[in-house]
């Protein structure tokens, strides 16, 4: 697809018209006669007048997101080569409805089903420098996500810490960031033991990417991203039942995200410094596989039990947000993203994200970020009592706890006490298990990964240079 943005009434194959629920105007008795109510996710295609009628039941940014993804979907159906949509929602909208709605992911398909490229053309009154740029930079965020899904959707056998480490060398180039990948040596040498046990019965030996995007303009601000990049969890030893097992590959959503976010960084042109530490690890069994009741040393010297191989996202993370605090100086933001916990899909439902964190300010405005964004998100308030579940009676933390209730809680609760007490206030948990991977398509998401965490934080950086 190439989107294109004319202020000429252009002549293409097809117009796409939204059509306000209940509110049909034109073509009235043939759209009644094909049952057409504008409702939400419904289009009709009438070939012979050379439009396509799209509904849709409410004016948020998100129902017009998806009513424009159900446009480019009834499109990709036929070999229309071109459609023209005027309307006067906002511009980021419609370049997220068509860019997001059009993904698909066929790299496993042996037959070619791909159709010719469609031109598709916004109209709008007129073409400010500010309508370019905002045409130009949401693209660049919409690619960013399909980027994303595209390396999530990838198969583990196709994509390990090797294949994620030289990922990020690519966009590193393209994006001109620095880019430092530490092996398992390098890792040995630094003392994260916790990390290098989760990836030691793989086959695929773990890396530590860290990308770094100064800009050339002195930065207000300094912020650390840091990624759980599990590109398979199998469980562990605490093997996971295979109904679960399916789908881990999304397990690397987090890292993904974060290489999302800085190949975009650049190309939004804001004055901050970003630095991108992504744990790529894979979690498998094996004689030389960690196991329930060993005792980890973590890179900043906490000893964990291990009561369970499956919670092993927080063991990587533990020693990567050490590593980010120990590296980088001064940080004003630490966010973290993670497919963490069964438990924040139980407790919030599928479409939404996590926010946990010691600063209830910090945490609503990554939800606000989120929303604007158009993620779905909510904030998990932590409490003493549910921290006291993580005590262990031989080591200094367990990396589980020892209650079934509250487990998204926990689980951030388990990634603060690596947070230093100067980070306190600055570090934001942000669990995407639900929304990073789609089983059953909604919205503007096919089956498969959403890209889960791109914009809501490229948004909240946005937000940070108002
Ligand atoms: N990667 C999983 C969490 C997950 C579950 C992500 C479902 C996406 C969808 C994580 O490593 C895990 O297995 N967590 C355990 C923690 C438990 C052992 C305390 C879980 O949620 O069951
Ligand atoms: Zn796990
Ligand atoms: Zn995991």
């Amino acid at each position: 697809m190439n989107l294109n943005l004319t202020t000429k009434e252009i002549q293409t194959d097809i117009q796409i018209v939204l059509v306000k629920h209940k509110f049909i105007k034109e073509n009235k008795k043939l759209l009644k006669s094909l049952n057409f109510k504008a409702s939400n996710e419904e289009a009709v295609l009438l070939i012979e007048s050379k439009k396509l009628y799209v509904g849709f039941e409410d004016e948020d940014d998100d129902t017009i997101r998806v009513a424009i993804a159900t446009a480019i979907k009834e499109l990709n159906k036929t070999n229309i080569k071109s459609a023209s949509i005027k309307t006067d929602f906002k511009l980021s909208v419609i370049v997220d409805g068509f860019e997001l709605g059009n993904y698909q992911f066929n790299k496993y398909k042996s037959k070619d089903e791909t159709k010719d490229e469609k031109d598709i053309y916004i109209i709008v009154d007129k073409i400010g420098k500010d309508t370019q740029k905002i045409f130009e930079q949401q693209i660049s965020i919409c690619n960013a996500v399909n980027k994303v899904r595209d390396f999530i959707n990838t198969a583990p056998d196709d994509f390990y810490p090797d294949t994620m480490a030289n990922e990020a060398i690519k966009i590193s180039k393209e994006s001109k960031l620095k880019c430092k990948i530490l092996d398992e040596d390098a890792l040995e040498e630094k003392s994260m033991n916790a990390m290098l046990a989760v990836g030691r019965a793989s086959r695929h030996k773990s890396k530590l990417i860290h990308l770094t995007y100064k800009p050339k303009k002195k930065a207000k601000k300094k912020i650390v991203l840091v990624g759980k990049g599990l590109t398979y969890d199998s469980g562990g030893l605490s093997l996971k039942p295979s109904d679960f097992m399916t789908t881990m590959k999304s397990d690397k959503s987090g890292g993904s995200a974060v290489l999302g976010i800085m190949d975009t960084i650049a190309k939004l042109n804001l004055s901050i410094e970003v630095h991108g530490i992504i744990g790529a690890v894979e979690n498998m069994i094996g004689g030389d596989a960690y196991k329930p009741d060993d005792i980890l040393v973590a890179k900043d010297g906490t000893t964990i039990e291990v009561r369970n191989t499956d919670a092993e996202g927080r063991l990587v993370l533990a020693d990567c947000l050490c590593y980010a605090q120990d590296e980088v100086k001064d940080i004003d933001y630490i966010l973290d993203f993670a497919t963490l916990t069964g438990a924040c899909v139980v407790g919030v439902g599928q479409y939404t994200s996590g926010i946990m964190g010691n600063n209830n300010i910090l945490n609503y405005q990554v939800v606000q970020s989120a929303w604007d964004s158009g993620e779905l998100a909510t904030t998990l308030p932590f409490n003493r009592y549910l921290k006291k579940t993580l005590k262990s009676e031989i080591a200094d933390i367990c990396n589980i706890s020892n209650t079934r209730y509250g487990g998204a809680i926990t689980a951030g609760l388990f990634l603060e006490h690596f947070i230093k007490d100067e980070n306190k206030q600055k570090w934001v948990h942000i669990d995407i298990a639900g929304p990073a991977f789609v089983e059953h398509s909604w919205g503007y998401n096919p089956h498969g990964a959403s890209g889960a965490g791109v914009r809501m934080t490229l948004e909240f950086f946005r937000s940070l240079c108002k």
